[in-house]
């Protein structure tokens, strides 16, 4: 009787001296014993409260992962790049659950450039996230190249996120202590395909894409914020991805920047890559070759919108930006010529390799009538025959 204390029996030690068969009113050994059982019985409720917030119930949870299993298999052919069925994500702030996304279903076919909109808050990000793989959903599935990927684990995601996809955020999240060239160089490292020349070489590739190979080894303090995404942009092309993603692209760039950028996506996506923006610039839009709108974690309808038209100044200012660049394109022109002297013939698809998409992009007229310009103005032996430039 000496070691012994008698205390109000509560639930809880009722409940231990059913599950243990101890007394759970013994002070010393036992009564340590009850205060460890109690914390852990503490901390299985708290999580078993959130995993019903966030799966509604452990089934759900499971079945999904079951689901994942007989999907991957099935998924070797596919129909669409992307198939986003019935998704749902529900973020924890401490105990209350915010449903960002509340039932999205999307199909996505190769090639588009996809352009959600929708106001701030309305879950663009995070849909943008999930797709990407950069999160997981609560609910729901997401299909990637015919793969299941809402269940994946972090190291698949993050194979997935490599090889196939790339990403354009709004402040465009460049290594500041790192030059251009270095930046662009980052995701090819991760993949280590290539040699360290390979890898200087393909980013300077990539640069030149973008118009930036003269400004290769300035780091982003000494770029212009259009410059900045430009490098983002050849970065996020390195591995060569089936997607490209892109959270407001344009969102921190004046309207003018604004609309080369979309040039050069627009040039870009026409190589063959897939684009998914996000935003909520009507601009993008008009570049976008389908439109969905989005509201309270769900989408809404799709199709275009009348977006901005370009101000009287800002058409003036292109035409004297394309009048500049069709200059730079024919002297680009001549470089190549030069470096391929004495061929009988050459493609003009080589030649417009040479030249920056940014150039191409952003041309008063198309491209033979400024080749056929300029092999007039220099009485050139040559002529151009089904996209061909025959030298004599
Ligand atoms: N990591 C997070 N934790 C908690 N809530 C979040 C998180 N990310 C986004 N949210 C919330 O989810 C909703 C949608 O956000 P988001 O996807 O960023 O929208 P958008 O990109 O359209 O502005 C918002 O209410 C936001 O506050
Ligand atoms: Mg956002």
């Amino acid at each position: 009787m000496v070691n012994t204390r008698y205390l109000k029996k509560t639930p809880l030690m009722e409940q231990y001296e059913e599950e243990t068969g101890k007394l759970a009113i013994w002070k010393g050994e036992l009564s340590k014993q009850f205060e460890k059982w109690k914390k852990k019985k503490g901390k299985e409720t708290i999580r078993k409260q959130k995993l019903e917030i966030i799966s509604q119930s452990r089934e759900e949870k499971k079945k999904m992962k079951k689901d994942a299993k007989s999907d991957k298999i099935a998924g070797k052919d596919y129909e669409h790049l992307i198939v986003v069925e019935n998704l749902h994500k529900t973020y924890l702030l401490g105990t209350t659950a915010v449903a960002a996304l509340r039932g999205v279903d999307l199909v996505i076919d190769s090639g588009n450039f996809i352009d959600i909109m929708g106001p701030s808050g309305s879950g663009k990000t995070t849909l943008l996230n999930l797709i990407g793989g950069l999160d997981t959903p609560t609910r729901g599935k997401i299909f990637l190249e015919g793969r299941n990927i809402s269940m994946l684990n972090d190291n698949n995601l993050a194979e997935i996120r490599r090889e196939r996809i790339g990403f354009v955020f709004q402040f465009y999240n460049l290594l500041p202590q790192m030059t251009a060239i270095e930046n662009v160089m980052v995701p090819l490292h991760f993949s280590g395909k290539l040699s360290r020349r390979g890898k200087r070489k393909r980013s300077m590739d990539l640069l030149r894409l973008v118009g930036l190979d003269e400004r290769a080894h300035h780091t982003p303090s000494e770029l212009s914020g259009g410059e900045q995404q430009r490098v983002a942009i050849a970065r996020a092309f390195a591995n060569d991805p089936a997607i490209v993603i892109l959270d407001e692209p344009t969102g921190d760039l004046d309207s003018k920047t604004g609309v080369m950028i979309l040039n050069l996506l627009r040039d870009l996506n026409r190589r063959g890559a897939t684009f998914i923006s996000v935003s909520h610039d009507a601009a993008v839009s008009e570049f976008a070759t389908k439109v969905f709108h989005m509201r309270d974690g769900k989408l809404t309808h799709e199709g275009k919108i009348g977006g901005l038209k370009e101000t009287e100044i800002m058409q003036l200012q292109r035409r004297q930006e394309t009048e500049i660049n069709k200059e730079k394109c024919k002297s680009k022109i001549f470089q190549y010529l030069f470096a391929n002297q004495g061929k009988a013939e050459i493609a003009i698809s080589e030649i417009k390799k040479s030249i920056p998409s940014l150039i191409i992009a952003n041309l008063p007229e198309n491209f033979n009538d400024i080749l056929q310009e300029l092999i007039e103005e220099n009485n050139l032996f040559a002529k151009i025959e089904n996209d061909r430039l025959i030298l004599r």
